[in-house]
């Protein structure tokens, strides 16, 4: 049985002040939330969140890394330093890093590698655009971004990974996949993981993510293939964010 999981995704929204009011918010109501919940937060909030998460079971996440462990890579953070703060995940291969800066699915993969080799959970987001669900490309593109990880890592590190799945037409839009949607490409993935390891396949974690918000979480997560939410806009207010991770 996998267990439901729901993780917040801030982008580069953030403050001080906010992160604050953001974290209690969410941590007052996680007595009542069974789904395992994960924020990931901008690198410089990291240690703040650290700090105010401490005895709780909220989880915490960066958004990128670097695959080297360290050296002379200006501006850049290794997985390592992402581990120093407490963090146990790390977003990969979300579309804004593949569309907005470049990074294409092998180089996806060579993060994914960094991050399990320092013994961080990647969560591995994959996902077609709009242009190409059109034209019937949706299963090919979702195909080539697991493979190029499936083929650099092997089946078995995905005992270690979470999968995103995140069609990019509905990511900050308002348009959601519909359930029946999500579900398809949820199989999808799975029964692909399935080619290589049916027990793996099982076991792994596929999130949806994409307009999700307190209003079609349920809907979404009812569905049997889909394993809980990556949330974006909806992460950046407690009281939305909890109904989502109550809704698992
Ligand atoms: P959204 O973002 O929930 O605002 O659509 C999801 C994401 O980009 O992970």
């Amino acid at each position: 049985m996998r267990k439901t999981i729901v993780a917040g995704n801030w982008k580069m929204n953030a403050s001080k002040e906010s992160v604050n009011s953001l974290i209690n918010g969410i941590l007052s109501g996680m007595s009542d939330v069974s789904s395992d919940v994960i924020v990931c937060a901008p690198f410089p909030y990291l240690s703040q969140v650290e700090a105010l998460i401490i005895n709780s079971d909220l989880m915490l996440g960066a958004q990128n890394l670097n695959v080297n462990s360290k050296g002379a890579f200006t501006g850049e953070v290794s997985a390592e330093m992402i581990k120093d703060f407490g963090a146990q995940h790390v977003l990969v291969g979300h579309s804004e890093r593949r569309s907005l800066y470049g990074e294409t699915s092998t180089i996806v993969a060579e993060k994914t590698k960094a991050a399990v080799d320092a013994g961080l959970t990647p969560i591995l987001c994959v996902g077609e655009s709009f242009e190409e669900r059109e034209s019937g490309n949706t299963e090919a593109v979702v195909e080539e971004q697991l493979n190029a990880v499936v083929g650099l890592l092997g089946i078995e590190a995905f005992n270690g990974i979470i999968v995103a799945y995140e069609p990019v037409w509905a990511i900050g839009t308002g348009l959601t996949a519909t359930p029946e949607q999500a579900q398809s490409v949820h199989l999808f993935i799975r029964n692909l993981l399935a080619g290589s390891s049916e027990s793996i396949a099982q076991n792994t974690p596929i999130l949806y993510g994409g307009s999700m918000n307190a209003g079609n979480a349920a809907d979404l997560i009812s569905c049997s293939d889909i394993d809980g939410g990556l949330i974006g806009g909806a992460a950046l207010k407690a009281e939305d964010f909890l109904q989502i991770c109550k809704a698992g």
